[in-house]
C-alpha cells in the first residue's frame, strides 16, 4: 500500500468506529451514530475532525489487541449557520462510548480550542461513564474535562446534549454547562444507577423512573429541554444557539428589523377583570415579543415561573415571568433556583433581561421553610442584584411583598420599570392587610364581614394600583398593555449600550 492508501484505509475504519454490527444496533435502540448526530448539527462540508486517529494507551485485560481510531469519540469544530463551534460526540459503538485517558484528553483538547477562540462548546453525550478497564486515569480524565467545563463558565457557551447512558461522575460535566437537553426514552443521568440504588436503599427504580428526561425536566430541573428524539434535540441545539452569542465579549446575534406599527391591541384584554383570576403569562409574552421567537427553556419544571429566549425588534432577549397560571405565579424553592439560574446565564452572556411581573409573595409554609425558601429565594434575588445587562421590568398585575423587591424592582438595580394600570404594589393584598392592621376595629364591628369588606377596599383603593410607585419614581412609566411592545422597543434601543461594572472582587458568594 503506498501512503495514500495507508491514510484512506485508516479514516476509513475510524469513520466505521465499533463497527457495522454496533452501529445497526445502535440504530436499532432509535439512536443515531456520533458521526450521523454532527452531520446533522453541523452546517455541510463545515466539520473539520481533530484526533480521527488517535488510539488508547490501555493494556490490561487484553486491550492492547483491541483499538478503534478515534477511541470512542468524535472531536473537532464547524460551523452552525456560518459560526463556528467546537464539539464533541462520543461513540457508543466504541466500548460503550465510554471515557479513557485518550478519550478525555481528545475532549479536553476541543475545550481549550473553545475557550482560546472564544467559541462555544458543544457535548453530545452518550457513554457507559469511566472506561472501567483504565482505573484511575480515566477518573483523571474525568477531572480534567470537569476543571475545563468550570474555567469555561461564563466565557463561552457550553450546551450538552444527553442522547444515551450518562451515569456516575459522568453526569457532572453536563451539570456545569450552561444547558443540558435530553432525548426521551433513550438517555439517561444518575449519580448511582439502579443496582446500587437496590443494593443500598432496597429501592427498585427503573433506569427510566431514576434518571429519565421526563425525571429530570420536572422533578430534579437538571434537564432544560427533552427531545422525542437526536434529530428534535439536535434541532433545539442550533435553535438554542441562535441567541447567544459567541463568547462573554460579543453580543448575541441580530436579526434585521424595520419599525413599524408596533401597537398590539390583543394585549388590552389578557389580564382579567377580577384579581384572583389566572391568565397565561404566555399570552403576555406573546403578544410583545417578535412573532414566534420564544424559545421556552425548563419548560416542565416549576411552572410558576417561565422562563426562555425571544427576539425584540431582532435582538435576543431573556424572558423571566411569573406565571398566574400555576400557584398563582407564588415564587417558591423550585421557582426562584428556576429564575436565578436563568439571570445568571443571561447576564454571563449580554443577553438583556425582560421580566413580567404578576406575584403574590413567597409560597407560606414548613415545606418551603424546611427546603430553605430564604436561601434559595435569596439566589434570585442576587441574581437580578449582580446583573449588569439591560434589565426592564413589566409589572402586568400583582407584584406584592418580598417578591416585589426580588422581580427585578429598581431597588435592585432596573433599569426601567413599566406597570399596566391594573398593576398592585403593596406589602400584602388588601384582604391579608385589611385583617391585620384593622383586626381590633372589625372584630368590634356590628357586622365584621361588611367591617373588613370595607377595609379591604380601603386598602384596596390605596395600594392597589400601580399610582403610589409611581409617585415615588419606582415604577418610571405607567403604560397601557396595548403600548407595551413599543415601549420595551425603545427602551432598550436606549439601553444598549449601557455600561455598568460590579465592584472589584474575587467572585461574590451567592448563596449557593
Ligand atoms: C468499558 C464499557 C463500559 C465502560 C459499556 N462498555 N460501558 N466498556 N467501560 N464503562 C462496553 C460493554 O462492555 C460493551 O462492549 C459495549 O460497551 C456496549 O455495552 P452494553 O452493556 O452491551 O450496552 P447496553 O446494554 O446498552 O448497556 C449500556 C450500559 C452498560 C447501561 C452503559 O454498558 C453499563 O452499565 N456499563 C457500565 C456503566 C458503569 O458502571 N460505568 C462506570 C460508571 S462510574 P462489547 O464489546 O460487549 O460490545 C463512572 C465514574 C466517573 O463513570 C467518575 C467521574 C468522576
Amino acid at each position: 500500500m503506498n501512503n495514500r492508501d495507508i491514510l484512506t484505509q485508516k479514516l476509513a475504519e475510524a469513520k466505521l468506529g465499533g463497527g457495522q454490527k454496533r452501529i445497526d444496533a445502535q440504530h436499532s435502540k432509535n439512536k443515531l451514530t456520533a458521526r450521523e448526530r454532527l452531520d446533522l448539527l453541523l452546517d455541510k462540508n463545515s466539520f473539520e475532525e481533530i484526533g480521527a486517529l488517535v488510539k488508547h494507551r490501555s493494556t490490561d485485560f487484553g486491550m492492547e489487541e483491541l483499538h478503534y481510531p478515534g477511541d470512542g469519540v468524535v472531536t473537532g469544530y464547524g460551523t452552525i449557520s456560518g459560526r463556528l463551534v467546537y464539539v464533541f460526540s462520543q461513540d457508543f459503538t466504541v466500548f460503550g462510548g465510554s471515557l479513557s485517558e485518550t478519550h478525555a484528553e481528545k475532549i479536553c483538547k476541543v475545550m481549550d480550542l473553545a475557550m482560546e477562540n472564544g467559541a462555544p462548546c458543544i457535548g453530545l453525550n452518550d457513554s457507559g461513564g469511566a472506561r472501567i478497564q483504565e482505573g484511575v486515569v480515566s477518573l483523571g480524565g474525568y477531572a480534567d474535562i470537569f476543571y475545563r467545563n468550570t474555567r469555561a463558565s461564563g466565557v463561552i457557551p457550553q450546551l450538552s446534549a444527553i442522547m444515551g447512558p450518562c451515569a456516575g461522575g459522568a453526569v457532572y460535566s453536563p451539570a456545569i454547562t450552561d444547558f443540558i437537553l435530553m432525548v426521551e426514552d433513550t438517555s439517561y443521568m444518575f449519580v448511582t444507577g439502579p443496582n446500587v440504588v437496590k443494593t443500598v436503599t432496597n429501592e427498585e427504580v427503573s433506569s427510566e423512573d431514576l434518571g429519565g428526561a421526563s425525571v429530570h425536566s420536572e422533578k430534579s430541573g437538571v434537564a432544560h429541554l427533552t427531545a422525542a428524539n437526536d434529530l428534535e434535540a439536535i434541532e433545539d441545539i442550533k435553535k438554542l444557539l441562535s441567541y447567544m452569542p459567541q463568547n462573554c465579549e460579543e453580543q448575541a446575534p441580530k436579526k434585521d428589523y424595520q419599525l413599524g406599527d408596533e401597537m398590539r391591541n390583543e394585549l388590552a384584554t389578557i389580564v382579567p377583570q377580577s384579581a384572583n383570576q389566572p391568565y397565561d403569562i404566555r399570552d403576555v409574552i406573546g403578544g410583545v415579543i417578535d412573532t414566534d421567537s420564544f424559545f421556552e427553556v425548563h419548560e416542565n419544571f416549576a411552572p410558576n415561573i417561565v422562563v426562555g429566549f425571544a427576539r425584540l425588534a431582532g435582538r435576543s432577549i431573556g424572558i423571566v415571568a411569573n406565571q398566574p397560571a400555576y400557584l398563582a405565579g407564588v415564587l417558591d424553592v423550585p421557582s426562584s433556583q428556576k429564575g436565578a439560574r436563568f439571570v445568571r446565564f443571561c447576564d454571563c452572556f449580554n443577553i438583556p433581561l425582560l421580566v413580567f411581573e404578576d406575584v403574590p409573595g413567597f409560597l407560606p409554609g414548613t415545606d418551603q421553610e424546611w427546603n430553605a425558601i430564604i436561601t434559595n429565594g435569596a439566589k434570585l434575588l442576587y441574581a437580578f442584584s449582580e446583573a449588569t445587562v439591560p434589565r426592564i421590568t413589566v409589572i402586568t398585575r400583582k407584584a406584592y411583598g418580598g417578591a416585589y423587591d426580588v422581580m427585578n424592582s429598581k431597588h435592585i438595580g432596573a433599569d426601567m420599570n413599566f406597570a399596566w394600570p391594573s398593576a398592585e404594589i403593596a406589602v400584602m393584598g388588601a384582604k391579608g392587610a385589611a385583617e391585620i392592621i384593622f383586626r381590633r376595629e372589625i372584630q368590634a364591628a356590628a357586622d365584621p364581614v361588611v367591617a373588613l369588606a370595607e377595609k379591604e377596599a380601603e386598602y384596596a383603593a390605596i395600594f392597589a394600583n400601580p399610582y403610589r410607585a409611581a409617585e415615588r419614581g419606582f415604577v418610571d412609566q405607567v403604560i397601557l398593555p396595548e403600548e407595551t411592545r413599543s415601549k420595551l422597543i425603545k427602551a432598550f434601543a436606549m439601553l444598549e449600550n449601557k455600561v455598568a461594572t460590579l465592584p472589584k472582587k474575587k467572585h461574590g458568594n451567592i448563596p449557593l
